[in-house]
């Protein structure tokens, strides 16, 4: 089977991490493939930020974890790192260029050996003060909304398995 293909029938949304960060190398070129993701108009109006420092992780997780009503539940299942991805809320397809960044980055972690997640309420949680606040001092520019999440590192016990594609998911006309 071709690798890419490979990649994206394997990839899994791992719930369970090591403290292990990828290293250096291996984060800029999965963040890299972010930065390649199909985007409306060529715009290229998103942004990543990318959370390895532990203080910063936890703000980030409580502000998460604020938006689902249980400030001290863990969303991000212990992975050292979280990648944020903003997009301009001008642009009309803001929300799936947004997703789009975050699905790659996700897919090329898989195929670098780093397990991911995709996390919601990324909207949300940037959108409190203390969001907007820390989103203002990594630079994110204020027309800028939080859309997706992705968290990284390196899965602690079992690999899930996929689950079954529905009937009728494809029809080729
Ligand atoms: C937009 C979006 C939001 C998601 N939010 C969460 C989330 O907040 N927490 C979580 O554990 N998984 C989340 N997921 C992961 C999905 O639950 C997961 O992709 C789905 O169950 C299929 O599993 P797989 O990714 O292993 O194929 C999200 C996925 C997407 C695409």
């Amino acid at each position: 089977m071709n690798d890419t293909i490979r990649t994206l029938l394997n990839r899994r949304s791992i719930r369970s991490y090591t403290d292990k960060i990828p290293d250096c190398k291996t984060l800029e070129a999965i963040l890299e493939a972010g930065t390649y993701a199909p985007n409306g108009m060529g715009a290229q109006d998103t942004m990543i930020i990318c959370v390895t420092d532990p203080e910063v992780r936890d703000t980030v997780r409580r502000l998460n974890a604020t938006v689902t009503g249980d400030p001290n539940r863990d969303p991000f299942y212990g992975a050292p790192v979280v990648a944020l991805v903003f997009a301009n809320r001008e642009r009309p397809t803001h929300v799936e260029d947004g997703a789009l960044v975050t699905g790659n980055i996700c897919n090329a972690a898989y195929a670098l050996g780093v397990d991911s997640c995709y996390i919601f309420r990324a909207k949300e949680a940037f959108e409190s003060e203390e969001g907007r606040k820390l989103a203002k001092s990594w630079g994110v520019p204020d027309n800028y909304i939080g859309v997706g999440t992705a968290i990284l590192g390196y899965h602690k016990g079992d690999f899930p398995k996929p689950a079954p594609r529905k009937a009728n998911f494809v029809k080729i006309i």
